[in-house]
């Protein structure tokens, strides 16, 4: 019989103390291959332990291949790749990630624009529903939903963007999903992956590379103080074009009326598609929030891409998408995807919506924000004066803010950072970043108070001019 001493002990049940010894002594050749394994009366009765233990360790080296069974015989190793093993059996040891670290000072302001204001989040009624959502009686919620996202949820989506953003839809329409980019891979694929591609320039980058990673050719459109130009666009056997009109990205201009038209006028006569990005539509702090692109086409081209990630929060990722209803047949024969938004987020959405709070929530948030805004700016304002240039036009949650100083946006951005302040690039929003000069910095206000605003603003200040009107 083969030699077989394992030291079995009482940590571990005994059958895994045996195969893991077995498959240690095969991996590592002193089993050869072809030996028969004893029978397992006898390695029972050598090893004084049960037939059902040794059994089991059997099982398991067979069920993984180790060995084989010959009838009316017993059981063969099998002749592994020669060396695999050699050095001893892999060993794979768990290694908690820690997190970098910094060298730079501490940033005590950071004007990060994907933040939302936190302090204004109603965490009990959003967890007081989440239970609500998480109930025995809808147990059915733990299970796959609809691959477009929720009826009941899409059908309070399409009544709440006709009243607050003149969308013009319904709920067949709508398709929810975890955030822009998954949704525009949809949108590539309905499209078709060959056509020619549009976008701002300066533009989204996310959008820039999703593309990209898409397969897709993206021509880059300059932009003027109404939005993107129309010329370039026509003639080109372009299919789609990628557009911010409430709130362009990022330089904050608001498409006008004229611009408008004009662009649905190129997307009807080239028989191609508008895809509106209403990102952060809901904030406008000078007069009512201007329309939806969408609500004006009549000739079904717009494909419409709306976010609850800024008006509520971007952890849920609950993004949605409304296609033209020429659309829709090629996405119901198309769409394999399943719905990759939890069911509980979009139900307790649902509820949210349900019982009045989202509007309560929005129009709170409305007026945070837009004394965020006025603080902003009045700190610019008082602190640059001549020596700083704002961009961006009365909505959403950024400015652009481009200071007088000849430096280059990485050392405004390092300069900024040695102050403990942080502010974020613009060039990687231009299909060629060298063009921008000179350097603007972006600058998002959501979570950020007041106080904090004013005393960011001072510092930056101080910081890139070397002024002394830190108090
Ligand atoms: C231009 C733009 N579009 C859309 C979004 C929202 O993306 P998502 O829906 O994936 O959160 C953002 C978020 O920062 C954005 O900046």
């Amino acid at each position: 019989m083969l030699e077989m001493t394992p030291n079995l002990n009482n940590e571990e049940p005994l059958y895994l103390q045996l195969y893991n010894y077995i498959k240690a002594e095969i991996q590592n050749g002193k089993i050869r291959a072809q030996s028969k394994l004893p029978s397992q009366r006898s390695l029972a009765k050598h090893l004084q332990i049960s037939r059902n233990t040794v059994d089991a360790a059997y099982q398991q080296l067979l069920a993984e291949g180790y060995v084989i069974s010959k009838e009316r015989d017993g059981l063969y190793v099998v002749d592994l790749e020669k060396g695999y093993f050699q050095g001893g059996p892999h060993h794979f040891e768990p290694q908690l990630a820690t997190q970098q670290k910094q060298e730079r000072p501490a940033i005590k302001y950071d004007f990060n624009y994907g933040d939302i204001n936190l302090k204004d989040f109603p965490f009990k009624i959003w967890r007081k529903l989440s239970m609500q959502s998480l109930d025995e009686e809808q147990a059915q919620l733990l299970l796959y939903g609809d691959p477009q996202g929720e009826l009941e949820l899409r059908n309070y989506m399409a009544s709440y963007l006709y009243e607050s953003r003149g969308v013009q839809c319904s709920a067949e329409q709508i398709v929810i999903g975890a955030g822009l980019q998954f949704l525009l891979g949809i949108v590539c694929n309905l499209i078709g992956r060959n056509e020619l591609f549009a976008m701002e320039d300066p533009g989204y980058y996310r959008v820039r590379y999703l593309f990209k990673d898409n397969g897709i050719k993206v021509k880059p459109i300059p932009l003027d103080e109404h939005g993107i130009h129309i010329d370039p666009l026509r003639n080109n056997n372009i299919k789609a074009v990628y557009v911010t009109p409430s709130h362009q990205f990022p330089l904050g201009t608001v498409m006008p009326i004229s611009r408008r038209l004009a662009l649905l006028e190129w997307a009807k006569e080239e028989d191609a598609y508008i895809i509106e990005d209403d990102y952060d539509g809901e904030f406008r702090y000078a007069g009512k929030p201007i329309p939806a692109l969408q609500g004006l086409d009549s000739s079904d081209c717009v494909i419409y891409m709306g976010t609850f990630s800024k008006s509520l929060i971007p952890a849920i990722k609950l993004s949605y998408m409304i296609l033209p209803r020429k659309l829709m047949d090629l996405f119901h024969q198309n769409n394999y995807y399943v719905q990759t938004v939890s069911r509980l987020h979009q139900h307790t959405l649902q509820l949210f919506i349900e019982s009045g709070h989202w509007e309560r929530h929005l129009n709170k948030t409305r007026n945070s924000y837009k004394r965020r805004y006025e603080a902003l700016l009045k700190s610019i304002q008082q602190t640059f004066g001549e020596n700083g240039k704002i961009y961006g036009a009365s909505s959403g949650l950024h400015i652009l803010l481009e200071p007088n100083n000849k430096m280059t946006e990485e050392e405004l951005i390092d300069t900024a950072k040695m102050a403990g302040v942080k502010v974020y690039p613009t060039s990687i929003f231009y299909a060629n970043p060298l063009v921008v000069q000179p350097a603007k910095v972006l600058l998002g206000f959501a979570n950020l108070a007041e106080d904090e605003i004013d005393t960011g603003i001072r510092l930056l200040n101080n910081a890139w001019f070397n002024s002394s009107t830190m108090t």
